[in-house]
């Protein structure tokens, strides 16, 4: 969607829009449990920039860390999300955490739910982007763990089985 020129104009003006990703490309996911599991949520993604700002609500979890990661294939059908494939890793890099140098490109590190069970997430990263091309996010999937990602253990963390998945598709451009 194209802009009007005079929106932005104002918008910047009067509100700063531009340094909160007004028309900033959209992508979002909404996580379904895997089979015998309760998690749900929706997840967000918005870049800025060279980055992209994920921000993910998940309920149904177990208090306590669980490993959170864009999966390479944008299929959550098998009852256990297997078929979302491994860890997003385009450039052939070790799994580490959101904030390493060299980790795969769907490290997002570990979701935080409280003692009822939810997670509010919020992560900025680089390394992905909603556009075209090799590093793209869109098609592919965002995984829930059923354990604590440790950042290390290849191939992915040591985080277990996967509770709930998400397809990435994107969304509207967004205005404010
Ligand atoms: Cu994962
Ligand atoms: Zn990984």
């Amino acid at each position: 969607m194209r802009i009007p020129a005079a929106l932005i104009a104002t918008c910047s003006l009067l509100t700063g829009c531009s340094t909160i990703g007004m028309g900033s490309p959209t992508a979002s996911a909404t996580l379904g449990a895997t089979k015998g599991n309760q998690a749900a949520g929706t997840v967000t993604f918005v870049q800025h920039g060279a980055k992209v700002v994920v921000d993910a609500q998940v309920t149904g979890l177990t208090p306590g860390l669980h490993g959170f990661h864009i999966h390479e294939k944008g299929d959550c059908t098998a009852p256990d999300a297997a078929s979302a494939g491994g860890h997003f890793n385009p450039h052939k890099e070790p799994h580490a955490g959101p904030d390493d140098a060299h980790r795969h490109a769907g490290d997002l590190g570990n979701l935080s739910a409280d003692a009822n069970g939810v997670a509010v997430y919020h992560v900025e990263v680089s390394g992905i982007t909603l556009d075209a091309g090799a590093d793209s996010i869109i098609g592919r999937a965002v995984i829930v763990h059923a354990n604590a990602d440790d950042l290390r253990t290849q191939p992915a963390g040591n985080a277990g089985p996967r509770l709930a998945c998400g397809l990435i598709s994107k969304g509207k451009d967004r205005w404010f």
